[in-house]
């Protein structure tokens, strides 16, 4: 039970309700990094096999991923980012074809569009979900248009069936971007089975780390090969010899990263379960406080919580979303504001279209004029206004939920309205 008593803020000189540091993703005390990863590492180090051709580990991190997921194939590369630029080549889509993606992603969702000389094409989001909104990706829909990019925000799912019938209905390929979203499922579907090819992230902060790292995933054979030789400059190591059948780039995970991602991978099941009991309990704990909207899970959809979002309700509040977050920061709860503050488009490279040398390729072809607009995706800019990231991660206990959840309580009454 939230008690309704006010006490004073620590931004007005008051005790701050946490004065020791949270469990972190930047450090062990986030993290589930332990013997079963050293325990590889040694064997990598000891055979002296730190190529992924040469030892096991890399291979194993993939089977146990694909079987995880029940699915054909998974393809581990470097990052999420390289992922993303693995699962997009092998769609051998042509330059200026259009990628529709939303605005509220990392920019390894973005970046690998641009180095494949596609366009990328901002569809608006869900304002309660953070995912993209199936309406505003029809209404983006052009006869250039070739695939969606779907990003699983947070670890909440997009609307798959809605997605997927639209980009069936239209012959588009869909990707799942699931750098943050392991183990998140749909009417029991899980993220990264549902469109054509999915990616996968292991960098640090991820449910499943390797420092950096990455992961295609795909029951469709073709797509598979095609992963395969695209992260490894396009060698066809299938046939024997030397050949090089696509283009492609050197994206390979070395084994000292798949000794630490095959034993992470074990692990997931856990960090996600934990995950979501922290996340459920905390919803619970601050849902109906003045100015909190607790993160919407759609019905059927199992969230895996790679942060907590929570959107601020000004309208109830005399603190902003920004306000609010200073002021739980100064309680000791890392609250964060609007996690990447503005549209993804909205950084200078892109806005000054800064690709290759002057050539503003690839959005000058064909003379398309595509410009990006912070009023094309209204529901996009309030959402990041609105925006309060709490961290969680697995090992968050009783007491740092509690924490956290007292934190929000004594911002969001003292800032409160009505009283
Ligand atoms: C949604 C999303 N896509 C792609 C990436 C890129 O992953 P990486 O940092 O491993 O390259 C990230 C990383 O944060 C991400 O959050």
């Amino acid at each position: 039970m939230i008690s309704k008593q006010k006490t004073p803020l620590a931004i007005d000189g008051g005790e701050p309700v946490r004065k020791r540091p949270f469990p972190t993703i930047n450090d062990a005390s986030g993290r589930t990094l332990g013997s079963e990863e050293l325990d590889n590492l040694r064997q990598v180090i000891d055979s002296g096999k730190l190529f992924r051709f040469a030892g096991n580990f890399v291979s194993e991190f993939e089977r146990d991923l694909a079987s995880l997921l029940n699915m054909k194939h998974a393809v581990a590369v470097s990052s999420g980012t390289a992922a993303i630029h693995t699962a997009l080549a092998t769609l051998n889509l042509n330059p200026g074809d259009e990628v529709i993606v939303p605005p509220i992603t990392d920019m390894g969702t973005i970046a690998p569009v641009l180095a494949l000389n596609l366009v990328p094409v901002f569809a608006d989001v869900d304002e309660r979900t953070l995912t993209l909104d199936p309406e505003s990706v029809t209404e983006r829909i052009t006869e250039r248009t070739r695939a969606i990019v779907a990003v699983h925000l947070a670890g909440n799912m997009c609307d798959m069936d809605v997605l997927k019938s639209v980009a069936g209905a239209h012959s588009i390929r869909l990707v799942e971007d699931c750098a943050q979203a392991y183990l998140s499922a749909d009417n029991g579907r899980l993220s990264g089975t549902i469109g054509d090819i999915a990616a996968f992230s292991l960098q640090q902060s991820k449910h499943v780390t390797a420092g950096d790292g990455g992961a295609v995933v795909t029951s469709d054979d073709d797509l598979a090969r095609r992963a395969a030789m695209f992260m490894d400059k396009g060698w066809d190591r299938a046939r024997g010899g030397r050949h090089y059948i696509l283009l492609g780039l050197n994206y390979r995970m070395n084994e000292l990263t798949g000794a630490v991602a095959a034993a992470q991978i074990k692990k997931v099941e856990g960090v996600v379960q934990s995950r979501r009991e922290s996340a459920t309990a905390l919803s619970a704990a601050i849902r109906d406080l003045p100015g909190v909207v607790v993160p919407y899970v759609r019905p059927g959809v199992q969230h895996s919580w790679w942060f907590y979002p929570m959107l601020w309700d000004q309208a109830q509040s005399r603190f902003n979303a920004q306000e609010a977050a200073a002021a739980m920061q100064a309680e000791g709860i890392p609250a964060s504001y609007g996690y990447i503050g503005k549209p993804i488009f909205d950084n200078p490279f892109m806005q000054e279209r800064k690709t290759y040398g002057d050539s503003t390729y690839p959005w000058g072809s064909d003379g398309r004029d595509i410009i990006y607009r912070n009023e094309d995706v209204p529901r996009t800019c309030r959402a990041l206004e609105r925006l309060i990231v709490l961290p969680i991660n697995e090992n968050f206990t009783a007491q740092d939920v509690a924490d956290m959840a007292e934190g929000v309580r004594k911002v969001a009454l003292t800032g409160s309205l009505d009283s």
